[in-house]
């Protein structure tokens, strides 16, 4: 174990790069450990940040905990994959576990503090039954606990990332976090003078690729989309030089299915339902068998049964963002192209593009490959937030 100076000390579990461990250092708290499973996270980690991180299945190996009572702090970051709604969302996705052995482990330390964050899909549905168990931990072992629901726009982020945050506490004191800083920036800001910046390899699209020609149809604000109508979707069929040329009354019908497979839903859940070839006859005003057919050989729509779908779906892909918002969250596919675009080149973002907004100073490095490099940031706790939360709970030391 690291010796403790005056500063307040803190150790991570499930640490990632060490979004969340840098806002701690950068509030003057000394880290005291950090640990994950994932080595390529731990090399970034160590590369960046005196820590001296550690490859460790938290699942099994306990054995570093005898050195490190008196700790102060322990946060946790675990997976969020089982949680998210971006995702499969398994109830039993064995991830989900490693949020109350997080507790488990924090418990075996009695820090004064233990802090958790995690997706916004932690809290809804029966996925909650985890988070509840946590707060519970604590609880029945005499600390207070309090929820936090945080946007990154409060911390003078340009990103609208949502997270929860549990914050457990084993002092007397009453405690609520400090105000929030500043109102959020937007895209420009967070990427102004970023040209010598390290980790920034600009990769245009191949002017002929498939990717770049659709890149090219769509403008900042919008996405390709086959789910929505209105100005910010742009469909495929509006691409024919991918997709496929149609007829006019064909466009027709596919803006039919597109309306009525919202309109006419099966199940109280999910997105839309396929359509009976009957309402999209009636919404035409006569028989629609011809551009149907057509259709379903042009590969626009499939059959279901005895209803019909368009084939891709396609919803929040190629999203082009704009300069004067802010970013929506940087998540582990951030720098491909297919899902985000620059605001006004024929490209993906790069990594330091995808590091800035995630608040991370340029002196943050990142080594190994660039499908890597993505996943951690877009894991990792905005090191802002983390500060933020860091300065929160220091009064409470
Ligand atoms: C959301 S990320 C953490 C991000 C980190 N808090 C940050 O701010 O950069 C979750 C981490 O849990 C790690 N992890 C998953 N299973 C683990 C296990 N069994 N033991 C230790 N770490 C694990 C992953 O490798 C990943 O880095």
């Amino acid at each position: 174990m690291r010796k403790k100076g005056n500063k307040s000390s803190f150790l991570s579990l499930f640490c990632g790069c060490g979004g969340f461990d840098l806002g701690f250092i950068q509030a003057g708290f000394k880290s005291v450990g950090a640990f994950d499973i994932d080595p390529v996270a731990v090399e970034t980690h160590r590369l960046n940040l005196d820590c001296g991180a550690v490859v460790q299945d938290l699942r099994s190996e306990w054995d570093f905990l005898s050195a490190l009572g008196g700790t102060d702090v322990v946060i946790a970051g675990t997976p969020c994959q089982g949680f998210s709604t971006a995702g499969k969302r398994r109830f039993d996705d064995p991830r989900n576990h490693l949020l109350i052995i997080a507790g488990e482990i924090a418990l075996r330390i009695k820090p004064k503090i233990f802090i958790a964050e995690n997706v916004r899909g932690v809290i809804s549905g029966q996925h909650k039954q985890y988070w509840e168990r946590l707060d519970a931990l604590f609880r029945s072992n005499g600390y207070k606990t309090r929820d936090l629901l945080l946007n990154s726009e409060q911390i003078g982020l340009a990103q609208t990332r949502k997270r929860m945050v549990k914050v457990a506490w084993a002092t007397l004191k009453e405690w609520k976090p400090i105000d929030f800083m500043k109102t959020g920036r937007d895209l420009k800001d967070a990427l102004d003078n970023i040209e010598n910046a390290p980790n920034h390899e600009i990769r245009l699209l191949h002017p002929k690729s498939e990717l770049a020609v659709i890149a090219k149809k769509i403008k900042p604000g919008q996405k390709l989309s086959n789910v929505r109508g209105g100005p910010r979707s742009v469909h495929t069929w509006d691409i024919p030089e991918v997709y496929g040329e149609i007829t006019n009354s064909e466009r027709r019908v596919l803006e039919i299915v597109l309306r009525l497979r919202r309109r006419l839903r099966l199940r109280p859940i999910g997105d839309a339902d396929p359509v009976l070839a009957l309402d999209i006859t009636k919404e035409m005003g006569r028989s629609s068998r011809r551009e149907i057919a057509s259709l379903l050989r042009k590969g626009y729509i499939r059959r279901m049964e005895h209803r019909y779908d368009l084939t891709n779906a396609f919803n929040g892909k190629f999203r082009r963002l704009r300069w004067d918002k802010p970013s929506p969250t940087v998540d582990t596919r951030f720098t491909n192209p297919r899902y985000f675009l620059h605001p006004d080149e024929i490209r993906g973002f790069t990594i330091r593009e995808a590091a800035r907004i995630q608040g991370f100073p340029d002196s943050f490095l990142f080594t190994g490959k660039e499908k890597d490099q993505c996943c951690l940031i877009g894991n990792a706790v905005p090191p802002p937030l983390g500060k933020w939360l860091a300065e929160s709970v220091k009064r409470l030391l």
